[in-house]
């Protein structure tokens, strides 16, 4: 008999839904929650409003798309955290009420594992997925991290931010220059147009395979700060290549400590995950660095690299199988890594 996972996922801004029948994906339904724009970052009280709003529709229209009834669901896959407590609290609530309407099984899924997972995603049949172990670099707006992946349920986080994100500095970075919330995809935009070798910015030097974004995103401030005392118009002349110039040193800070991780633990693969990872100059510099060392990359779709249900339902899906059930008392949980 068929194995259909739900997915369900409300960690953050993004409620969404998944199907996914023996691996492989049937629907991704997400809706955006375009409230919190107006305040430069995501509310969390308007976000869990919001997600109140959207679970019924988004959940009905992933089983619809997905072409199936929800009598032929096995169990419910739901994100129950790190994330926002009352965002998470509505995927949960609803995840539980569901099942228990349905009298099947619930699965709790770490986002952080969900986004490791999501080079999983089977598509079509012969998709290529990863084989264990590999390293995945996870860059979100809330983690950077350098994890060996051994398992799907066996992950080691070997260096991480000791202060922001690299999702953080993007942000950060890009409000200073005058950019609209989230700035990331904005430098990416302009970074295209620009001459990344104009601008030096200050890099960490940390041990280990940790990271530091503090330390730019202060010298990229004093940077522009200066140069505006000189020309009152410098951020808007200099647009692109500030931005490339940025995009370059995050670039430098990820792939420094990388290497040293491929190198000290000689996996044969490696993936990229996180909303980071939809950037350009970022999949660009993975693709390069792998091809260079004789290395697998996998890059995600675009799709999967922001928040998603998908792959909620496919982490869910490997637990599902190895009888890794969730009961009912769990509540959600804000912090973790992994
Ligand atoms: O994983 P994600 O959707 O949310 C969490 O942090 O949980 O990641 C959001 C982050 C934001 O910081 C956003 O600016 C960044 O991913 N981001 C990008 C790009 N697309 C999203 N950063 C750089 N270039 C992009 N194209």
């Amino acid at each position: 008999m068929s194995i259909i996972i739900l997915g369900i996922e409300s960690s953050c801004d993004d409620t969404s839904a998944a199907i996914i029948k023996d691996g492989l994906l049937l629907s991704n339904v997400i809706a955006s929650q375009k409230v919190h724009e107006e305040y430069g970052g995501v509310v969390p009280e308007l976000a869990s409003r919001a997600h109140q709003q959207n679970i019924v529709p988004v959940v009905d229209s992933a089983i619809k798309r997905a072409g199936i009834d929800k009598k032929d669901i096995s169990a419910i896959a739901f994100t129950r955290g790190p994330g926002l407590l009352g965002s998470l609290l509505v995927g949960t609530s609803f995840a539980k009420g569901l099942s228990l309407g349905l009298r099947i099984p619930i699965v709790d899924v770490n986002h952080l594992h969900g986004h490791v997972l999501s080079h999983f995603i089977r598509q079509k049949q012969d998709d290529i997925v990863p084989e264990y172990p590999f390293l995945c670099l996870l860059i979100s707006g809330g983690n950077s991290q350098i994890i060996l992946v051994k398992g799907y349920n066996d992950m080691e986080v070997l260096g991480q931010t000791i202060d922001d994100a690299a999702g953080e500095a993007f942000d950060k970075c890009a409000k200073v220059m005058g950019l609209p919330y989230p700035g990331g995809p904005h430098i990416d935009r302009l970074a295209k147009e620009g001459d990344s070798s104009r601008f030096k910015f200050a890099k960490p030097h940390i041990p280990g395979y940790n990271y530091s974004f503090s330390g730019l995103k202060t010298s990229f401030l004093y940077t522009l700060r200066d140069a505006k005392k000189l020309n009152p118009n410098f951020i808007e002349e200099n647009m692109t290549d500030l931005a490339a110039s940025l995009q370059k040193t995050i670039i430098d800070i990820l792939l420094d400590k990388l290497k040293k991780a491929v190198e000290a633990t000689g996996v044969k693969q490696v993936a990229i995950g996180g909303g980071v990872s939809a950037n350009s100059g970022v999949r660009q510099a993975i693709a390069d660095f792998c091809d260079k060392r004789g290395i697998k990359a996998f890059i995600p779709e675009r799709a999967f690299t922001t928040d998603n249900a998908a792959m909620v339902a496919i982490a869910g899906y490997y637990k599902y199988l190895s009888g890794d059930f969730c009961h009912y008392d769990e509540v959600p949980f804000a912090r973790t890594t992994i």
